[in-house]
């Protein structure tokens, strides 16, 4: 792979001990072009600015995924990239569904160890600080028809960040829109692609401006079934069942969703991936039995729910206060990425 270093690193600017989210940005970037069939070899460069046409497809259609996973700096000074490969199973599905040529785990792999071996130094010390990675592809034809482009590039850029919500880990709010969806059934809801962030920004501002943290969505049909929250996917503490919903094509498949799962079931929680109804909830609430709420993302990693507004209907979980679950969640997950506890399920990747 070829690599051009900057000749002056960035890296004495930024104050690494308040960082906020994907406000800087690390001193190289992976860039790499596909055309004629398939993809080239990859460049890292010095992080800057890219020179492409107004008129690429991209700009106009959308024809765009992108992911997003983190690295730790552990302990014994080793980098840890988090379940790379769940990252690269998820943004192959969205490439298929944007039809997008897919990337092969190898060509995926040799890009982020290379180019987080280059900027080693931008993964920050700090315990619940890490280095956020953004793969992303785009369509680079420079054509404004609707059509398949033949043209894309791959590319990658790193951010050191701190904590994605400003409350941390303290409980969010949420509130269910009644005039928006996200997603339906045959949609894009299950691809990591600009298209669903976009259609949640008005929704999401309007939310922010009642005084709440983020929507939770309910399903695009019926407007009854919780499907999952900002950029994050959704728990439910009901009489001593996990519940979250399925996975049917209009939710993305979280890899912390994933994780969360694993380990539930390896701590013998009874964890249950079947719909579940606003008015399920409600009522749980209403009886008392609705004792945890909480989001799971990379960003966010567990983010406790104290609230969700519904209607005129207010509910208030655990006294607004976090679980023992969630923060047991949190603990553990956390403690696996920063190499604090055992990975039993050979979910890190060591730099
Ligand atoms: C819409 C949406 N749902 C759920 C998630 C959680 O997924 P993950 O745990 O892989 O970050 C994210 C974040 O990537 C998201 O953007």
């Amino acid at each position: 792979m070829e690599i051009i270093k900057t000749y002056r690193s960035r890296r004495d600017q930024v104050n690494f001990e308040s960082l906020g989210f994907g406000e800087v940005f690390s001193d190289h970037m992976l860039t790499m072009e596909y055309k004629d069939g398939r993809w080239g070899s990859p460049q890292i460069v010095p992080y800057g600015k890219i020179e492409i046409y107004p008129s690429i497809c991209s700009l106009h259609y959308g024809q765009i995924v992108f992911e997003g996973l983190k690295a730790f700096y552990t302990q014994k000074g080793a980098i840890n990239i988090f379940r790379p490969e769940k990252y690269h199973e998820r943004m192959n599905l969205s490439c298929r569904r944007l039809c997008i040529p897919e990337l092969s785990l190898a060509l995926f792999m040799e890009g982020l160890k290379e180019l987080i071996t280059v900027d080693k130094e931008w993964a920050p010390r700090k315990r619940g600080y890490s280095l956020y990675i953004r793969p992303f592809i785009f369509a680079t034809d420079s054509f404004l028809g609707v059509k398949v482009s033949e043209t894309y590039r791959y590319m990658i850029i790193t951010s050191p960040v701190g904590a994605y919500y400003k409350e941390g880990i303290n409980p969010v709010k949420l509130i269910t829109p009644v005039e928006y969806i996200r997603a339906a059934k045959g949609g894009l809801g299950a691809a990591k692609t600009p298209a669903n962030y976009a259609a949640t920004l008005l929704p999401a501002e309007e939310a922010k401006k009642k005084g709440f943290t983020q929507v939770l969505w309910l399903d695009g049909v019926e407007r009854k079934y919780i499907e999952e929250v900002g950029t994050m996917n959704i728990f439910f503490l009901i009489n001593e069942e996990l519940i979250t919903p399925p996975l049917e094509g209009t939710i993305l498949g979280g890899v912390t969703r994933d994780t969360t799962i694993h380990l539930a079931k390896e701590w013998k929680i009874n964890v249950t991936e079947r719909r579940v109804s606003i008015d399920e909830v409600l009522l749980a609430s209403k009886k008392g039995s609705l004792a945890e709420v909480f989001g799971t993302g990379t960003a966010a990693v567990i983010s406790p729910v104290g609230e969700i507004q519904y209607g005129g209907e207010r509910i208030i979980i655990n006294k607004g206060r976090i679980g023992s679950l969630s923060q047991r969640l949190y603990d553990e997950i956390t403690g696996i990425q920063y190499g604090e506890r055992p990975d039993n399920f050979r979910w890190c990747y060591l730099i």
